[in-house]
C-alpha cells in the first residue's frame, strides 16, 4: 500500500513543483516505484517540467467516471510515473460515486510513493490535494513572506488533522538577507528534511525537461534531493568527497 504526500507552500514561485520532480525522480533513482500527480489545475506544470506529450487520457476522464486512473498514467523514460492535469476547478466537483479524495487515494494500490504537487495558495485546489494526503511536505524559501505563508500552511495541515512530515527549506544562497534557519524552525515548529541551495543547474534541468537529478546527478541540489529522499527511505548517502566538496565550492558543481 502507498503513500501519498502533498507537497505545498502557501505561496508560489518558492519551488514546489521542483521539489515534487525531484523528490519523485530521486526515489525513483532508489528503485523505488513513484507516480507524481499534478493537482495544481489552473497552472499545471508537471507536465512542462518532463516534457511529458498530451496523453489521450488524463485525470479528467476519470473524474468523469470515463476511464480507471491506471489508464491515465503516463510513464517517464526515467521510470516515473506521471499524472498530468488538463483540469479546471469545476472538474473537481465529486462525481455521485466517487470522491476526488477516493480516486486520488486509488493510486495506493498503483504505486509505492504518490506525490501530489500542488497550487499557489491554500485556496480549493489545495484542498483538495490536502484531503487526499497521508503526509505533507511544506516547501518554503529564507524570508519572512514565504515562511508566515508556509505557517498558514502548517496550520491548516493542523486544522485538516494532516500530519506534517517536516520542511523542505529551498533556494537557500546563504546570505545575510536570509532569515536564520533556526527562526525558521522556531517559527513553524516542524522537522527539517533538508536543505537545498540555489544552484543554477535546476533553472537548466528545466530546459532540458527532466529532474536535475538526472540532468547533473553531482550539483548540489541534486546531491540535496537525493540525501532527503535518502533519509525519507531511511537510507544512509555516500560522504561528499573532498574533490566533490572542492568543486561546488568553486561553482563547478
Ligand atoms: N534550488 C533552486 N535553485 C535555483 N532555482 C530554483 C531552485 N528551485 C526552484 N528554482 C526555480 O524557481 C522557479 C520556481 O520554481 P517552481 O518549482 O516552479 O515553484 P512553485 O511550484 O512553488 O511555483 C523556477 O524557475 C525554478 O527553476
Ligand atoms: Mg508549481
Amino acid at each position: 500500500m502507498g503513500k501519498i504526500y502533498v507537497i505545498t507552500s502557501g505561496k508560489g514561485g518558492v519551488g514546489k513543483t521542483t521539489t515534487a520532480v525531484n523528490l519523485a525522480a530521486a526515489l525513483n533513482k532508489f528503485k523505488e516505484d513513484v507516480t507524481i500527480v499534478d493537482t495544481n489545475l489552473t497552472t499545471p506544470n508537471i507536465g512542462l517540467y518532463f516534457g511529458a506529450p498530451i496523453v489521450p487520457i488524463n485525470l479528467n476522464h476519470v473524474l468523469q467516471g470515463k476511464a480507471e486512473i491506471e489508464e491515465a498514467i503516463y510513464e517517464h523514460e526515467s521510470g516515473i510515473k506521471i499524472i498530468p492535469s488538463s483540469l479546471s476547478l469545476k472538474d473537481l466537483q465529486d462525481t455521485k460515486d466517487k470522491s476526488v479524495k477516493d480516486i486520488i487515494k486509488e493510486l495506493k494500490e498503483v504505486s509505492e510513493h504518490i506525490i501530489l504537487d500542488s497550487s499557489a495558495g491554500l485556496g480549493e485546489e489545495t484542498r483538495v490535494a490536502l484531503e487526499a494526503a497521508d503526509e505533507i511536505i511544506i516547501v518554503t524559501n529564507p524570508n519572512i513572506l514565504s515562511v508566515t505563508d508556509s505557517l498558514k500552511a502548517v496550520k491548516l495541515a493542523e486544522e485538516m488533522k494532516k500530519p506534517v512530515k517536516g520542511l523542505i527549506l529551498t533556494r537557500v544562497k546563504d546570505d545575510s538577507t536570509e532569515m536564520p534557519i533556526e527562526n525558521i524552525r522556531e517559527m513553524l515548529e516542524i522537522p527539517l528534511l533538508g536543505i537545498i541551495p540555489e544552484d543554477k543547474s535546476v533553472g537548466e534541468s528545466l530546459v532540458k525537461k527532466n529532474a536535475v537529478v538526472h540532468t547533473k546527478p553531482k550539483s548540489r541540489a541534486a546531491r540535496s534531493y537525493m540525501d532527503i529522499a535518502a533519509k525519507m527511505l531511511g537510507k544512509k548517502r555516500r560522504q561528499e568527497s573532498l574533490v566533490d566538496r572542492f568543486l561546488s565550492v568553486v561553482g563547478l558543481r
